[in-house]
């Protein structure tokens, strides 16, 4: 196949052949999220890996997502389009320093945020999404020590809705790091009718301006909710077809970075195309595995979320 629509065809003869679902991140290309079978955030993503009767998981998203999916599917054939699409905040917490971390704290409940690796996940009591964080942590005992990891900027947003303490790992996202507080604060004075929403992975100067915070779904439902025609939105840009595809009269103006270079796309997300995602289904690879230790380990915390959320 050569042309999108080519890619497309073949893809959904794919699909049947391999009896999969394909799961997209709103982070991923337009086409790939028309080509997708579901779009979500990660805990809708994580829902439907939990869920699905298919034979494989073709996961357009980030690594951590499709191992998030194996860990819950052993048996199942899970596929990720480019097998080095990482996430710059699942690597900014490795997990021998994770462990001397965890080791001088004692008593402490480890809270981790999905974004981050099998082996992180093993060494966590319970993970979290951003859609689900504060929900997470209110159902924790007051008197509980905290450790929550590794996006220090979610942890901070949750420890302000919470009011409660709790000791952060200090990891960050290098695509929500990046919006300018200076240039959004620009945008707004020359677009004073539009709403600033914002991903909570990014840094307190820009939440500061934000008129709503949540995750990629609970930003597409604001945005859907809200009688604002425009909307400033600052996470990565992907979401945004969805939200113009569902509001095709309202504006949505991604904001800017702090740098020059062109825009805010997640470079992880982005190494993922349509013709990655048909060859992948095409040859049956790259495949996640693991280790059963490690995936055993891993399982417990992801479905203490799935139960508590
Ligand atoms: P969501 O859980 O909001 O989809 O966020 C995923 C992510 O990678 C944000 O950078
Ligand atoms: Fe990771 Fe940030 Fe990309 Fe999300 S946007 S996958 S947190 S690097």
């Amino acid at each position: 196949p050569k042309t999108p629509d080519d890619l497309f065809e073949a893809i959904q003869a794919l699909k049947k052949k391999l009896n999969a679902v394909i799961l997209a991140h709103y982070y991923q290309d337009p086409d790939i999220q028309d080509v997708a079978d579901y779009i979500g955030d990660s805990l809708e993503l994580s829902r439907l890996a939990a869920s699905t009767n298919a034979d494989a998981i073709v996961f357009a998203g980030v690594h951590f997502m499709a191992e998030t999916a194996k860990i819950l599917n052993p048996d199942k054939l899970v596929l990720l389009p480019d097998l080095t699409a990482g996430c710059s905040l699942a690597d900014s917490c490795p997990p021998d320093d994770f462990a001397a971390f965890k080791a001088a704290h004692p008593g402490h409940l480890v809270i981790s945020y999905i974004n981050c690796s099998a082996a992180i996940k093993a060494m966590s009591d319970i993970i979290c999404t951003s859609s689900n964080a504060v929900k997470i942590v209110n159902q924790i005992p007051k008197d509980q020590p905290i450790i929550f990891g590794p996006d220090r900027n979610l942890g901070r947003y949750v420890m302000q809705q919470t009011g409660r303490d709790m000791v952060l790992w200090q990891g960050a996202c290098i695509v929500h790091e990046n919006f300018s507080e200076k240039k959004i604060v620009q945008l707004k004075i020359a677009h004073p009718e539009a709403e600033v929403i914002a991903h909570p992975e990014c840094e307190p100067p820009v939440l500061r301006h934000a008129n709503y915070i949540g995750s990629t779904s609970a930003l597409l439902k604001y945005s859907q909710a809200s009688s604002s025609q425009a909307f400033i939105v600052a996470t990565e840009p992907g979401i945004i077809h969805q939200m113009q595809k569902m509001e095709p009269k309202k504006r949505f103006i991604p904001a800017p970075p702090t740098n020059n270079c062109a825009c805010n796309e997640c470079p992880f997300m982005r190494l993922n195309t349509l013709e990655k995602l048909y060859l992948a289904m095409e040859n049956r690879t790259p495949e996640i595995s693991l280790p059963e230790e490690t995936r055993l380990a891993a399982l417990r915390p992801i479905q203490r979320m799935l139960e508590m959320s």
